[in-house]
């Protein structure tokens, strides 16, 4: 029953993530749902994440030119792609946003201590975000819907933007690399990257300054 309804799940994440990329006005639909289901995970998140699970993600962060100072990671469940990027990063502030309580509920709990000061975790959607323009020069998505007029907006002129998949195609929320190039292409983005690791995938872009 229990695998039956994770399928079910999969499915679900996946149809939305298609349908979201492509009408991002159909978010409103579907966003209650997203967030239950994710509410329900919360509890066993991070026992279901495998050991390589972010092994993407750091791919592409040895690829960045500079150590990011502000860093969001955007849909950050349980914090572990946060925690990642702030060990990586030590002078780096890293805020991880979500819009499931239940999960920044278990992140917030499952912070190291040594983190604690620089790390935070904030309830927001990805689709309206209550952050500044330029406000990171670093976004991160790991496992995560994509809305690409936010990112446009959240990312400093010259910031990056990483997105990782541990699945790679199989991850229930994936978006094709050719998508993501062609909405951050038209959007200012630029220097695009693909990289892969174990089961995984991540692709990485940097946003133009202004002309
Ligand atoms: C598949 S999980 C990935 C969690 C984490 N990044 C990881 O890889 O372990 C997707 C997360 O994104 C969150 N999420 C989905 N849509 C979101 C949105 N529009 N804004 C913020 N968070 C969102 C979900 O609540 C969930 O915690």
């Amino acid at each position: 029953m229990r695998g039956l309804e994770q399928k079910l799940g999969r499915r679900f994440a996946r149809m939305t993530t298609n349908l979201v990329v492509a009408r991002p006005v159909l978010w409103r639909l579907l966003r209650p749902l997203t967030k239950r289901q994710f509410d329900r995970l919360a509890p066993q998140w991070t026992t279901m994440r495998s050991d390589e699970a972010f092994a993407p993600l750091e791919a592409a962060l040895d690829a960045l030119p500079a150590e990011p100072s502000n860093v969001l990671d955007l849909g950050t469940g349980t914090g572990l792609a946060a925690f990642a990027v702030a060990r990586r990063f030590p002078s780096a502030s890293v805020v991880g946003s979500d819009i499931a309580e239940e999960m920044l509920s278990q992140a917030r709990n499952a912070t190291p201590p040594e983190l604690a000061d620089r790390v935070r975790f904030e309830a927001a959607d990805a689709a309206q975000l209550p952050f500044p323009p330029g406000a990171f020069d670093l976004v991160v998505l790991a496992n995560m819907i994509p809305f690409f007029d936010e990112l446009e907006r959240i990312v400093a002129p010259g910031g990056h933007v990483v997105f990782s998949f541990s699945s790679g195609p199989e991850t229930p929320i994936w978006v094709p690399s050719e998508r993501l190039r062609s909405e951050l292409g038209r959007r200012g983005f630029s220097d695009f990257a693909d990289f892969e690791a174990g089961p995984g995938t991540a692709f990485l872009a940097r946003k133009g300054e202004p002309a």
